[in-house]
């Protein structure tokens, strides 16, 4: 899968810009502040029609303006036209200028992976930071499971206010808290599935990958989940045996909601016993295990970003992922330092630099 093109309106730092990428590699440089991560960004919302670094869509509207777009023309077997607006009032995507009414329809689409500096610290923040990861991954592969996640939000939401007015106004029906816990726990267990493939999926390549970065150490992924081993009428029962406790708390207690994973080197765990090197290590062996998932599931290479390449990795490890990288997935690397770049990478490379809020091929 190539991105052969992107054009941006009102865009961050960019008001116009339109260029054409090499189909292998793109390496992207300029000083600390000229819009090198806010190229990549976009190249990301392409993809998933969210940010990686933030929650808030609006901020990736241009200062002063009141709308952005993005588009790009991705190849595959055919070229095809993506586009995501974003203006104050909400969202639309669009792929060859139809508009797509399901973001579960658009985002499977464009496979992008990206690996950016300092993201090991997820592994010292909360379980819902390691979920939202999961979840933007399994996304990318599973189509429904977008779907099944705001089902399962939209129920856990109105069974804890339920439980709540249970409490309050003891009058209320505990056969109504039933079929929201059935309905919750059918979506739970759809998506306890699916993380459990996931994870059973990204392990079988993940060991040999640590490795070939690393050479040595075993690393693992271990799924965390009340549901764990557990059929749907276990699930019930557990709701059903803490019942008192979910009222007087006002809460679910139990659920895919509370899921987390633990990334295990050598069976210990690397967020209390790694070095700050090995969980970045980690983190990109997940990445390129992500990759080997998804070439053999989609049959297709996804489009690889890597960056500010030498704050994400060590110089001893770009040498390595410089030999590693598939020549034939495309490649965006950004970076202020051009000159640690092997020559004959540079040599295989567009070039564009960044500098004033515009973007310039080198030749
Ligand atoms: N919504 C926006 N409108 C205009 N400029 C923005 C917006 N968001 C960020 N910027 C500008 O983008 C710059 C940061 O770009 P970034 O891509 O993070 O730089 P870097 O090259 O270091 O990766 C800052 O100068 C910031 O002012
Ligand atoms: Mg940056």
């Amino acid at each position: 899968m190539k991105l052969n093109t992107i054009k941006l309106t009102n865009f961050r730092n960019y008001e116009h810009l339109e260029l054409k990428f090499n189909n292998h590699l793109n390496i992207i440089y300029g000083n600390n502040g000229e819009g090198k991560t806010n190229l990549v960004e976009a190249i990301y919302a392409l993809s998933i029609t969210k940010s990686f670094r933030t929650n808030n869509d609006k901020m990736l509207i241009r200062n002063g303006e009141l709308s952005t777009k993005i588009e790009g023309e991705i190849e595959e077997k055919t070229k095809n036209n993506y586009q995501v607006i974003l203006n104050k009032e909400g969202k639309k995507v669009k792929i060859n200028n139809n508009i797509i009414s399901k973001v579960s329809d658009y985002i499977t689409n464009i496979n992008v992976i990206l690996l950016e500096p300092d993201e090991q610290i997820i592994f010292n923040s909360s379980p819902q930071v390691r979920r939202k990861l999961i979840n933007i991954e399994i996304s990318k592969i599973e189509k429904e499971y977008i779907i099944y996640l705001n089902n399962y939000n939209k129920i856990l939401k109105q069974r804890n206010f339920y439980l709540r007015d249970l409490y309050i106004n003891g009058n209320a029906s505990k056969e109504y808290l039933d079929i929201l816990t059935k309905k919750l726990v059918e979506y739970g267990f759809k998506i306890f599935e699916l993380r459990d493939k996931f994870i059973k999926n990204i392990n079988e390549f993940i060991v040999n990958e640590y490795q070939s970065i690393c050479h040595n150490g075993k690393l693992n992924i271990i799924y965390n989940s009340d549901y764990k081993n557990k059929s749907i009428d276990d699930i019930i029962k557990l709701y059903d045996k803490n019942y008192n406790r979910e009222l007087t708390l006002g809460k679910t207690l139990y659920g895919i909601h509370h899921d987390d994973v633990t990334f295990t080197l050598d069976d210990k765990d690397i967020s209390e016993w790694g070095s700050n090197g090995q969980k970045k290590n980690a983190i990109f062996a997940f990445k390129l295990a992500e990759i080997k998932l998804i070439s053999k599931e989609k049959n297709t290479l996804p489009i690889l970003i890597l960056d500010d390449l030498f704050s994400a990795l060590d110089n001893e490890k770009v040498k390595n992922i410089i030999n590693l990288l598939n020549t034939d997935m495309q490649t965006f690397i950004t970076t202020t330092e051009l000159d640690r770049l092997d020559k004959n990478l540079l040599l295989k490379a567009s070039i564009f630099k960044v500098e004033n809020n515009e973007i310039r091929e080198e030749y």
